[in-house]
């Protein structure tokens, strides 16, 4: 059977549809010294990639005809570079195919604790290092501090309140469904939930956050960064790590009132996980140690085939789906 991989077939306006990519017959380099022949088995689904179609993410532009990019975790089929033999599982920005001949040093071997690969590409992988980064590395946080984290059901979002939690912070996600917020309070231990879809986002906050809030780490952005500033303990530390609220809109919203950062004399902290990669082992030590000693919980949003790898994308942009965005090859 050949191969198949997808390609960007147009540039959308707005939230991508399945008409946006294209599944296409792909074809494998030669096996030279140096290479490494690998079988995907999980694609990682990041809402980055939405910037990369509209050009406006730090890293290249991804442009209508070009291969779609993304980190996945793969099988090491057959190899002719020393550091990789059949069986290895590895990690590397491979793309939305089904197998690839790549040179050595494209490729990592996955250090997953005994848990499964998949976790590699989840809290064990970049979404978790970002948590870490914004929570360990860019904060101070302290027992009694009311820590607030929005998208709190994705792979960043879970990962930030549930470090915040085990170092005594009491965590108020904002999330846009009952399951979500129901999950966040019984598995990963969330003090509470705010549902912004079904509760008037202010009023959450007020309910839940009544002695302000010390810590945000910002997913999103617009008005739900404007709601939280206008809430800030002062002393408050913000982390601004993504943008959800935006990245399916072509031009910039307005931004939140700088009032409310002085009125708070908030410090605030902007992410870049690329500029964290040095703690990377540090992260994946802590969240593993964390989901084997039972005090970690995790949830993952895997859907089969490439061919469905574009449904999933437009479910990841829309707030469709729950936890870490995975396509498991089969
Ligand atoms: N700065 C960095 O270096 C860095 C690194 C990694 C990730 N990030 C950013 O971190 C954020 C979270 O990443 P993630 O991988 O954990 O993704 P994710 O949370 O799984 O992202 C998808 C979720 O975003 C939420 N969302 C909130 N507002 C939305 C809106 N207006 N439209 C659509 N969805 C909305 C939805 O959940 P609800 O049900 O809650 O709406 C949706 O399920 C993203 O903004 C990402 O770009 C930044």
């Amino acid at each position: 059977m050949s191969l198949k991989k997808v390609i960007l077939k147009t540039k959308p306006e707005g939230v991508p549809s399945v008409e946006t990519f294209e599944v296409v017959p792909d074809s494998l380099s030669s096996l030279d010294d140096g290479m490494v022949h690998v079988k995907i088995q999980y694609l990682s689904l990041d809402p980055y990639m939405r910037g990369k179609i509209s050009g406006r993410h730090l890293t290249e532009a991804i442009h209508p005809g070009d291969d779609m990019d993304g980190e996945v975790v793969a099988e090491v089929l057959e190899s002719r570079a020393p550091d990789f033999a059949p069986g290895d599982t590895v990690t590397g920005m491979l793309g939305w195919r089904e197998e690839a001949v790549m040179p050595a040093d494209a490729l990592k071997n996955v250090v997953t604790h005994g848990l499964s690969p998949s976790l590699a590409r989840g809290v064990l992988g970049m979404p978790g290092l970002t948590a870490y980064a914004g929570t360990v590395n860019l904060a101070e946080l302290r027992p009694g501090m009311t820590a607030v984290v929005s998208s709190a059901a994705g792979p960043v979002g879970t990962t930030v309140g549930q470090i915040a939690r085990a170092k005594g912070c009491r965590v108020v996600g904002i999330a846009g469904s009952d399951e979500k917020c129901a999950w966040l309070k019984e598995e990963a231990g969330f003090a509470d939930t705010i549902n912004y879809k079904t509760e008037d986002l202010r009023a959450g906050l007020d309910r839940a956050c009544p002695d302000k809030i010390d810590y945000y780490f910002d997913n999103v952005g617009g008005d739900m960064l404007q709601a939280v500033m206008e809430r800030l303990a002062v002393g408050a530390q913000v982390v601004l790590c993504g943008l959800m609220s935006q990245y399916n809109d072509g031009g910039m919203p307005p931004g939140p009132n700088p009032a409310f950062t002085i009125i708070a004399r908030a410090t605030i902290r902007g992410l870049v996980v690329y500029d964290h990669a040095a703690s990377s082992a540090d992260a994946v030590a802590m969240v593993a140690g964390m989901i084997k000693a039972g005090d970690f919980a995790v949830q993952e949003d895997i859907t089969d085939g490439i061919e469905n790898a574009s449904t999933a994308f437009v479910r990841l942009m829309s707030g469709q789906t729950f936890g870490k965005t995975l396509v498991k090859m089969i």
